[in-house]
């Protein structure tokens, strides 16, 4: 794999392919968080209005840990998981008064908050502040299984540092923000788990399992 071309095809795709989404206007770190969160568990069509009236309601750090409890869940209705919701509160609240209300640009201390795991930790740090972390979801691992050929099963909780490692040989270092949403973005519109659209995809060159016919195979998954 030539490392610098697919770092380009990609991210000229993304450029000129890329859904205009809520939170995808500005890099506010706080609002990348909270559309990181909401995204875990639901979908992007379900999650656009959410994201937008919760943005309207509690538009800072500060307006959400000041917050009464009820009014932040009532704005989360619907959206289910509201472990989420709660851990995202306690987490700003401590953003709010260990932090300065800023957001932590580092691994280490962005990590110890409330709900935030290495995936989340990964998109805030590449989307908000261009830092070279992997951002490893379901979707990254299917594209990335394709791509590379990695028949690890993503089902075991251990195989998302393989792909971590492979982000990090991979990753563009002048955008890292767009390398980690383009993976995101492959795999919600070209890379999808059936019927891949492998003749309209940007690094089908790059993609060993496209070259081997192996896309219908990848990624292994077994149910548990
Ligand atoms: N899924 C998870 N994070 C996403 C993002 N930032 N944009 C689109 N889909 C996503």
């Amino acid at each position: 794999m030539n490392i610098n071309s697919f770092q380009q095809d990609l991210i000229t795709w993304f450029k000129a392919e890329k859904r205009d989404l809520p939170w995808r206007k500005d890099q506010d770190p706080y609002k990348v968080w909270v559309s990181e969160i909401m995204l875990q568990q639901t979908r992007v069509d379900t999650v656009i209005p959410y994201f937008q009236r919760f943005i309207e309601q509690f538009p800072t750090i500060q307006a959400l840990s000041e917050a009464d409890e009820e009014i932040v869940l009532k704005a989360w209705e619907g959206l289910g998981y509201y472990s989420r919701v709660r851990n995202l509160q306690s987490a700003v609240k401590e953003v709010h008064e260990k932090y300065e209300g800023k957001v932590p640009n580092n691994q280490k201390e962005i990590s110890s908050l409330k709900g935030v795991g290495p995936y989340t930790a990964g998109a805030i740090l590449s989307i908000a502040y261009g830092v070279p972390e992997p951002a490893v979801d379901g979707n990254v691992m299917r594209v990335l299984s394709r791509i590379l050929s990695i028949w690890g099963d993503i089902a075991k909780p251990s195989t998302r540092k393989i792909f971590e490692e492979a982000v990090r040989q991979l990753i563009s270092h002048d955008n890292p923000s767009y390398f980690n949403q383009a993976l995101m973005e492959l795999g919600a519109l070209i890379c999808t788990p059936t019927s891949p659209s492998c003749l309209l995809c940007p690094v089908r060159e790059h993609c060993d399992a496209f070259n081997e016919g192996t896309q219908n195979e990848l990624p292994v998954k077994t149910k548990n």
